[in-house]
């Protein structure tokens, strides 16, 4: 790329001419978020791509989301800055496997967190995200059998909170939110014993059983921001303290450390493939844009549907 160009400059003369709408996750880089048309958590940003009206959805986020995108909008044109963004938790459930797992279960619904491929979805009942779980799986009769995949953490958190001890779990973490260090946030928690901890339910429950807040990214911003404490220490992934600064600017948000000591080793490998570059690229190319295969989208679409129908 000529290092002359003004990518802020190229990428709103190209959204304009091919009618895209950029959407972005709080954990992409500051000026992704400073670009975007609207930064939000997993469940407003599948709400904003239900209902857009643009002929092209740029995604600034990992693949599932860009995927959750397309199945809900399918004629649109959908592009992601980077393909390979993709997710530790879709990684750490295979279809092949998640679908052996529930046919062994045939009297459990299955409920399956956005954080997981389409072909995932297509093997589930409803979708839910870290900011509508709870109200859904409330929403079931307390005798329904659960299986909650991918995300044993996020599984662990709904069931110890909803008294659904009997959830099946499958197994999958987001090797993110598992890097926390307890040690370590204890010792911050010292440095700093007025400062409320906000934690996103990934956390595994050791870094959860600190926390004061618990949530999605959109309620931990909330939370952080309404706070009455001018300092907050936030327990996910740091992309979301850019938001923090810009709504509180007086106050101090401190990202939760890993074992070193900081958070910067907290970051999300995959949010962080999607650059300003690649992203002036992917609209100036509208590639590498999102394909599914029809029959694998209307699957997913059904529980994803589900999901929005019976969100609060
Ligand atoms: P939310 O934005 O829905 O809280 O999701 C967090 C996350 O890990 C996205 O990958
Ligand atoms: Fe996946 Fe974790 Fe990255 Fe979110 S933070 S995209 S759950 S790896």
């Amino acid at each position: 790329l000529d290092p002359s160009l003004d990518l802020v400059a190229e990428i709103n003369r190209l959204r304009k001419e091919k009618n895209a709408v950029i959407l972005a996750h709080y954990y992409q880089d500051g000026a992704i978020q400073d670009i975007a048309d609207f930064v939000g958590d997993s469940l407003d940003l599948s709400r904003k791509a239900a209902a857009t009206d643009a002929d092209v959805i740029v995604f600034c986020g990992v693949r599932f989301m860009a995927e959750v995108a397309k199945i809900l909008s399918p004629e649109k044109i959908v592009v992601l800055p980077d393909l390979e963004a993709g997710c530790s938790l879709e990684d750490s459930c295979p279809p092949d496997e998640f679908e052996a797992f529930v046919k062994a279960r045939p009297d459990h619904i299955v409920l399956s967190y956005i954080n997981c491929s389409a072909a995932v979805k297509g093997l589930s009942d409803i979708i839910v995200t870290s900011s509508n779980a709870k109200h859904i799986v409330n929403s079931l009769p307390k005798d329904q059998k659960i299986i909650f995949g991918p995300d044993r953490h996020l599984g662990g958190y709904l069931a110890r909170q909803l008294g659904r001890e009997d959830m099946v779990l499958w197994q999958g973490t987001c090797i993110v939110h598992e890097k926390f260090s307890e040690k370590e946030l204890i010792k911050l928690k010292a440095q700093y014993p007025d400062a409320p901890v906000a934690a996103h339910p990934e956390c595994p429950d050791n870094i959860i059983a600190h926390a004061d807040h618990v949530g999605s990214t959109r309620d931990i911003l909330n939370f952080s921001i309404n706070s009455p404490a001018d300092t907050i220490i936030v327990a996910t992934e740091p992309g979301i303290i850019h938001q923090m600064e810009k709504a509180a600017p007086h106050k101090t948000f401190i990202g939760a450390p890993g074992a070193d000591g900081n958070c910067s080793c907290n970051t999300c490998p995959f949010m962080a493939l999607n650059t300003m570059e690649k992203l002036y690229l992917c609209l100036r190319d509208l590639g590498p844009e999102i394909q599914l295969d029809e029959e694998t989208r209307v699957k997913a679409e059904k529980p994803l549907r589900r999901m929005l129908e019976m969100s609060p």
